[in-house]
């Protein structure tokens, strides 16, 4: 299985693509979670990403292209993968057909998560992640068994670009630059779009009905 799961910040591309991951055995890239890492590491990635990722924007496509490249490359991915995040951009997009044509693959399938905006800005301003283990809660709809605090005892924190404005502003970002792909993606005959506004489990039992149809 290769895959994109595209959609919306907070539509639940991450929770979604872990649920994925564990069914079908393939490696999961997010390129979202590679810039917080290149940035928590400090390398020259992270230094590049900061400034966008921090105003909500999109870092540049070379840099993002080539991080992915990097990832494709290592041996868990050879088994399939789900791109979480990745691509966002028709450049984006034209990189990794170009980059799964060197090796004589191509994608399966893209899946696109769709959910009303006022959900997706509640979804985000209401999670908190935990530095230790990377677990993602909900304040509402997943929360932790104590108050700020993950189970594996880490101190839970709010992402800086989880804040209500900086979500607006990546939506704006998402509407106007990767909505795009819709068509770029119906056009090769692979997008299956789902409804993510039910709870995690409807929206995953929709996602495996639509990747069941794509092997159809
Ligand atoms: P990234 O981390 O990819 O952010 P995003 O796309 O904005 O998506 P999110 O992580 O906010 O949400 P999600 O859809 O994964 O939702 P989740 O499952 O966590 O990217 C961050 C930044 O990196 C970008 O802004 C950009 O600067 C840069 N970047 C990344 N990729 C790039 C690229 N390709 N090109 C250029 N720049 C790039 O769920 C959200 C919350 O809701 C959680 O708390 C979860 O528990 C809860 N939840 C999930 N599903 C449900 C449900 N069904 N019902 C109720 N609650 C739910």
């Amino acid at each position: 299985m290769r895959m994109v799961l595209m959609g919306p910040p907070g539509a639940g591309k991450g929770t979604q693509a872990a649920a994925i991951c564990r069914r079908y055995g393939v490696a999961h890239i997010s390129t979202g979670d590679m810039f917080r890492a290149a940035m928590a590491s400090g390398s020259q990635v992270g230094a590049k990403a900061k400034a966008y990722v921090d105003r909500g924007e999109l870092v540049p496509d070379d840099v993002t292209i080539g991080i992915v490249r990097e990832r494709l490359s290592q041996p868990d991915a050879t088994n399939g993968f789900v791109l979480d995040g990745f691509p966002r951009t028709v450049p984006q997009a034209l990189g990794l057909d170009e980059l799964l044509a060197g090796s004589g693959l191509k994608l399966d399938a893209v899946v696109l998560i769709e959910v009303p905006e006022a959900e997706l800005v509640r979804r985000a301003v209401g999670r908190r992640v935990c530095p230790r283990c990377n677990r993602v809660w909900h304040l509402e709809f997943n929360p932790p068994p104590e108050p700020g605090t993950c189970s594996c005892g880490g101190e839970l924190t709010l992402r800086p670009d989880d804040t209500a404005e900086t979500v607006r502003a990546r939506l704006a970002v998402y509407r106007e630059r990767t909505e795009a792909l819709k068509d770029y993606y119906a056009k090769a005959g692979i997008l299956r779009v789902v409804d993510g506004s039910g709870s995690p489990q409807e929206v995953e039992a929709l996602i495996a009905g639509a990747l069941e149809r794509c092997s159809e």
